[in-house]
């Protein structure tokens, strides 16, 4: 069966060579898996549950913000279960006739895994309905009164749909998932383990030290982790060294501007922005977005779930403020006027004054 092997964000385009080596790292079982045990709990249940009635999989939805490993998690459900996978991704399928091509070539028990579910046509959506629910994909043959509605029969087989934002999906949709999983951030700890498999896997000697400092600086991020251990390397690499000291970590971590605390030059930037252009805000997304500039989906998938989940920035119903974290973060000192007091200005005072869709 052919696969794309797409990832689960907005990653840039990589060089084969990289692409190659984040294939030969992902882990390929369960049991090779680090982090989010609820969840992997629950799903080794599932699995073994299906196998003892020789039944399919229900379909599945995996949410969590980029990185955390969506993709890596359905390629494993496929090799625990003995099935075969087609991935591909929502804008990916822009035709009717796309979706029949994928759908009628599944086997029995088969995974079909649509990345950024959420970015689905209408159209293409609607005629998941079915082959979801009754493994029928509906054909209209003919035209005006003599169009004809024939149903296609198809495989069981188990969508496994992966989205960065849940709460996008209609609910039709989101319905038709029996099997819904939220990965979260991981633990540094859990990070730790992950340089130190992936160290062993690339076969790069490094201290415990380096592997502490790489895993907190990682945005409790596992791809994130994967790709400053392997830019690390290469400042160990030009340097001559052989093992990575943590003073070796710590200089290329510089030198690629991650903080101490894991935020990089676009994550100071954003707060940077609401605090000195907006005065700490608040300021509505579509504002925000043109200030910095940046993509409003960037902003919303990639960037702000982690400074929200670390307390530097929050969402409130007049936009995005910045908080005294961030200020002492940045070392910044902290606006005279407190943001909820610009809440009560006329919003052409605040920036655009749109309500933020979450
Ligand atoms: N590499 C990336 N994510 C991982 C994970 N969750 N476990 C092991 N290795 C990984």
């Amino acid at each position: 069966m052919t696969e794309r092997e797409d990832e689960d964000d907005l990653a840039p385009q990589r060089q084969d060579g990289e692409r190659q080596v984040e294939l030969s790292i992902r882990p390929k079982s369960f049991a090779e898996y680090i982090g989010q045990k609820k969840a992997i709990d629950n799903l080794s249940v599932f699995i073994q549950a299906v196998k003892l009635r020789r039944d399919v999989l229900d379909h599945m939805l995996l949410w969590s913000p980029p990185g955390l490993g969506k993709t890596t998690l359905a390629h494993i459900v496929a090799n625990e279960l003995g099935v075969g996978i087609y991935a591909t991704s929502g804008p990916a399928i822009d035709r009717k006739g796309d979706l029949a091509g994928i759908l009628s070539n599944l086997k029995r028990g088969d995974i079909l895994f649509i990345d950024e579910i959420h970015r689905l046509a209408p159209v293409i959506e609607e005629n998941l309905y079915p082959a979801m629910e009754d493994f029928t994909f509906d054909i209209i043959i003919g035209e005006g009164p003599h169009a004809k509605n024939i149903k296609l029969p198809l495989q069981p087989f188990t969508l496994i749909g992966a989205t960065t934002r849940a709460g996008m999906l209609t609910s039709p949709l989101r319905d038709r998932f029996g099997i819904i999983v939220e990965l979260s951030y991981y633990a540094a700890e859990e990070l730790m383990e992950v340089v130190r498999r992936t160290s062993r896997v690339l076969g790069i000697a490094i201290d415990e030290e380096a592997v502490w400092e790489i895993a907190r600086r990682s945005r409790g991020t596992p791809r994130i982790t994967n790709r400053l251990l392997r830019r690390v390397r290469d400042f160990a690499d030009v340097a001559g060294q052989t093992r990575i000291s943590l003073e070796l970590a710590r200089h290329g971590l510089d030198k690629l501007e991650i903080d101490a605390v894991g935020l990089d030059r676009t994550d100071r930037h954003i707060l940077k922005t609401i605090a000195q252009m907006f005065n700490g805000g608040p300021v509505g997304l579509n504002t925000l977005s043109a200030a910095l500039p940046m993509e409003k989906d960037t902003l919303e998938d990639v960037y702000e779930p982690f400074l929200i989940q670390q307390g530097y920035l929050q969402r409130t119903p007049k936009g995005r403020i910045t908080t005294e974290r961030a200020y002492r973060h940045l070392g910044m000192k902290l606006p005279t006027v407190q943001p909820d007091l610009f809440a009560s200005r006329p919003a052409s005072e605040i920036g655009d004054g749109e309500p933020d869709a979450d």
